[in-house]
């Protein structure tokens, strides 16, 4: 029975193959730090590179004190929990890790999931129903996309971080009438009861982080809510590390917050809604992800609290990661590369001058592997046609000799191939 599925499915892979687009994994044989031993080809010999491409934007993925914690929760709390949070998956631990998360956030509770991928899935079906509309920033994550196909609430996209745009939406979301992008659904009679206004906080191809102080005076004059997920800026955005959220001077102010462990907080797995009580009760009552699969594993709970702790305690992780990522813009804008200006650690270095940009992200990120630099390539339908990038990600790991030798690669790669 599967031969059809078989040929249709190898004939798709190919095709995928053909036009660059297939991905290949990269089998990584130490762990995760600023220098790291990579096998790719898989059958090739193992070589050092130095990482450019994770989002281990505090360096803590190897952190001593984070695998201790991690070690000493494992003993005392065993490996799982064998079931999901409310039949008998709730441990003292998850509890102290959500109540430090919106400490953390100034926020008044806080829902753990096993990722952030989860915790956006299942927020928007849990709170809003046919009666509600979400105006979504058209760069937004796939799982916010994900999460708001999931909801039987209207839809709108806004032009990526457009104020107008998103003005000019809520207009006529709070019109009502018959402007939604869903296909398929009926024509809404009334103008929505409740109002979603979705963003990430920084968006991970650009690097730029979401007007969210603009966004919530919007939405206060439409009488709207604001979502805010803010993975790629929490711990380290902002003054403390509240993320985008501070880095814009709006804590307190934002609705809910989505956000992820596996990036900057240490960079295992799991996730968390956090935000307004009622909106929280209601996601232990009805968020699918939380009620139908199991959520942290204890030492990774306990690896998270120290995180948190760590974060709170000194700003030198911060400190050195705004240092790291002020020098490398400097140097790549004086070398001549175009890149796309912000205060984030995502660095887009982009070959839109050049007619052949993909081709040329292809090359150049190959070249510059083989210069002990690994950072990965982005071409269409990732970004959009003509907009070809090397995604390079700096991290308080790299010391001011890692952040050099990235410097001198894209030089001598960027001459060779004439882009600088
Ligand atoms: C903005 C954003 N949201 C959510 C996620 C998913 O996070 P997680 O790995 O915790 O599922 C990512 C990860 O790529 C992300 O960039």
């Amino acid at each position: 029975m599967y031969i059809r599925t078989k040929l249709d499915l190898a004939k798709e892979l190919g095709n995928m193959k053909d036009a660059g687009l297939y991905k290949e994994e990269r089998i990584i044989l130490s762990d995760q730090k600023a220098n790291i031993d990579v096998r790719y080809p898989a059958d090739s010999k193992e070589t050092e590179v130095l990482n450019f491409c994770a989002n281990n934007y505090l360096g803590l993925a190897n952190h001593p004190e984070l695998i201790k914690a991690a070690h000493e929760t494992l003993d005392k709390y065993g490996f799982g929990m064998a079931s999901v949070r409310f039949i008998c998956g709730t441990q003292d631990l998850h509890k102290e890790l959500e109540n430090k998360i919106a400490e953390f956030y100034q926020t008044e509770d806080t829902i753990l999931y096993s990722s952030c991928f989860d915790a956006n899935g299942g927020l928007f079906e849990a709170i809003l129903g046919a009666d509600d509309a979400i105006i979504t920033d058209a760069l937004n994550h796939a799982s916010i996309i994900d999460g708001i196909r999931l909801c039987k609430a209207r839809r709108l996209i806004y032009d990526h971080s457009d104020m107008n745009s998103l003005e000019q939406k809520l207009k006529l979301a709070r019109e009502g009438s018959d402007i939604w992008d869903h296909s398929g659904l009926e024509a809404m009679p009334n103008a929505p009861k409740n109002i979603i206004i979705a963003t990430d906080g920084v968006f991970s191809m650009d690097g730029d982080v979401a007007k969210i102080d603009e966004i919530i005076e919007l939405a206060n004059k439409y009488d709207a809510m604001v979502m805010v997920d803010d993975s790629h800026a929490t711990g380290f955005l902002g003054k403390t590390g509240r993320g985008s959220i501070e880095y814009c001077g709006s804590l307190g102010h934002v609705d809910i917050i989505t956000s992820t462990l596996g990036k900057a907080m240490g960079g295992a797995s799991g996730g968390f809604t956090t935000g307004r009580k009622e909106i929280i009760d209601m996601l232990r009552q009805r968020s699918r992800p939380y009620l139908f699969s199991n959520t942290l594993a204890p030492s990774i709970v306990g690896a998270s609290i120290k995180a948190f702790d760590l974060i709170a305690g000194s700003d030198d992780l911060r400190e050195k990661l705004k240092n790291n990522t002020v020098f490398f813009r400097k140097r790549m804008k004086e070398l001549g590369f175009e890149i796309i200006d912000s205060v984030h650690p995502i660095v887009p270095v982009l070959f839109r001058k050049f007619q052949n940009d993909a081709q040329l992200a292809t090359l150049v990120s190959r070249d510059l592997y083989n210069e002990g630099i690994y950072v990965v390539g982005f071409s269409y339908p990732v970004v959009p046609k003509g907009q070809a990038r090397i995604r390079v990600q700096i991290s308080a790991a790299h010391d001011m000799e890692h952040i050099e030798r990235c410097l001198t690669a894209f030089e001598k790669v960027g001459k060779k191939h004439k882009v600088i």
